[in-house]
């Protein structure tokens, strides 16, 4: 009987298939009527429900996104992923961080009590990284407000904060609309607006610097409260549905099930627990590299799908079990699953330049996750270290030898480890390190602007658009030697 083969399979005599990556094709340029890049729309999906305006998402890899990330990504209009080697705890501090970051009205403000002291609210101020918070009584009735201000020339730090705390407040009523709340504080020059129930209850407050942020980043990706996007990685194995549990709780606008091969029956099992159990949940799962994997997901209820195996900068995937698909190939197969289902594909790794992110939408993802281009700005929580003179900040892959080293170390809480613990592991990532970028906002402002170009070159302005205008033409070595600027080679 003939046994029915996919395309990638390989018999004596069969013709193999071939695969591609970025740096092996170009776009075609083509007859454009955009004359600024300004008319280009770069949104694209990252779940069914999230649509960035910027469609670029930082890994969630432990050198890569924390709550700063996090929080500067959503700002410039993408989103950052926290990654899950932290507990518990650790991560869902992390979500809270960003959901606190900014928001148009802060429903849970920081608060002190009146028997707090000067001291234990400088430190608290220093932790919740805030200028000032608000003071009430047992029944949370407004008492007051501390500010850095008020407590940075006092030598006492064990004086009650009553001692220093302004007591004459301007507030206004739940539900002000922005330009008011916005007229009130230029108007007393405060930088904080407590919203006030009957009985002068706390119920909210308003800052001059969430209004001032939401000014600033007009792009920036906010859920309905105004607060900033944030997605948060779990995994498939242990405690996953106790951590999806206190990251949604933390605020986690999308859950990331993210494992090296999301194409197993333990990570369908995985999405469709997770979906069973928070069925409005946005879950994103992979990663895969084939359309059936993509396809699985979605029938086991993900929302997005994660694709790439092996072409991450710190990847030795490929080198150590000779298993992937060349990153273009394999998302323009994963991407016939938008089409059928409506889910979006995000493409994960490999993206050397914002060339690369054309070319990944181009070929059907509708956002792309980023490690290596991140990974040395100012808010990536990779370390920083000097090379030759130079600031670097270290990358490592997830699957690395230090970093499953520091996960192990976070799941068993000890610090001590056994030779023969780091001999069990085989890495399947490496750790370096990147040269220091600085700003991520910066950093994705010229990569954003430069994909911006790259729609501009298709005469596409937005991503469907792209979608059915681009044409790749396959490239040699000798053009793509070509295409790198070369004046400095001879
Ligand atoms: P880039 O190229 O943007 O890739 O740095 C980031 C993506 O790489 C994946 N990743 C890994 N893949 N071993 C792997 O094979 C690893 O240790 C590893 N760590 C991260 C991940 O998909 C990430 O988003």
């Amino acid at each position: 009987m003939p046994i029915a083969r996919d395309p990638y399979a390989l018999s004596p005599g069969t013709p193999l298939e071939e695969a591609l990556t970025f740096s092996d094709v170009l776009l075609v340029p083509q007859r454009s009527s955009i004359a600024s890049r300004k008319q280009v729309d770069l949104a694209g999906r990252f779940s069914r429900r999230i649509t960035l305006k910027t469609p670029i998402v930082s890994a969630n890899m432990d050198t890569v996104t924390e709550a700063d990330m996090a929080v500067a990504m959503a700002q410039c209009g993408g989103l950052g992923v926290i990654h899950r080697f932290l507990t518990i705890e650790e991560e869902a501090s992390q979500v809270n961080k960003v959901k606190r970051a900014q928001s148009v009205v802060i429903e849970e403000p920081y608060t002190l009590s009146p028997t707090d002291t000067i001291a234990g609210a400088q430190e608290l101020m220093r932790r919740w990284r805030v200028g000032g918070l608000l003071v009430v009584d047992g029944k949370r009735k407004l008492l007051g407000v501390v500010t850095h201000r008020d407590t940075q020339f006092e030598t006492d730090g064990s004086k009650p904060i009553t001692s220093v705390m302004s007591r004459k407040l301007v507030t206004a009523k739940p539900g002000i609309a922005s330009s008011e709340a916005e007229r009130l504080l230029r108007k007393h020059k405060v930088e904080k607006l407590p919203l006030v129930g009957p009985g002068g209850i706390l119920k909210g407050l308003i800052t001059s610097r969430d209004l001032r942020m939401k000014a600033l980043n007009p792009n920036a990706s906010l859920d309905k409260k105004g607060r900033l996007l944030v997605g948060a990685a779990v995994g498939v194995i242990g405690d996953y549905l106790e951590r999806s549990a206190a990251l949604l709780e933390a605020g986690a606008d999308v859950l990331v099930v993210d494992v090296a091969h999301g194409h197993a029956d333990h990570v369908l099992d995985a999405v469709e627990k997770i979906k069973k159990r928070w069925p409005d949940a946005e879950v994103v799962a992979g990663n895969v590299a084939t359309y059936d994997g993509a396809k699985d997901l979605i029938e086991a209820g993900a929302d997005g799908v994660k694709v790439g195996v092996g072409p991450g900068a710190t990847c030795s995937t490929r080198i150590v079990t000779g298993s992937g698909v060349p990153q273009l190939s394999a998302v323009m197969d994963c991407a016939r699953v938008t089409k059928e289902f409506n889910v979006p594909i995000c493409a994960d790794g490999g993206i050397r330049d914002s060339g690369d992110i054309t070319k990944a939408l181009a070929g059907g993802a509708s956002c792309v996750m980023l490690g290596s281009l991140l990974a040395g700005t100012e808010e990536s929580p990779g370390w920083t270290v000097v090379r030759g003179g130079v600031k670097h900040k270290v990358y490592r892959g997830m699957a690395s030898l230090t970093a499953t080293m520091s996960k192990k170390r976070k799941e068993s809480g000890t610090v001590d480890f056994l030779g023969a613990e780091i001999s069990e592991v085989v890495p399947e990532g490496v750790e370096t390190t990147v040269p220091y970028r600085g700003d991520a906002l910066e950093v994705v402002g010229q990569i954003a602007g430069g994909v911006r170009s790259g729609f501009s070159y298709s005469g596409a302005r937005t991503l469907s658009e792209l979608w059915k205008r681009a044409k790749f033409v396959r490239i040699t070595a000798a053009g793509w030697s070509e295409s790198k600027p070369h004046a400095l080679d001879r």
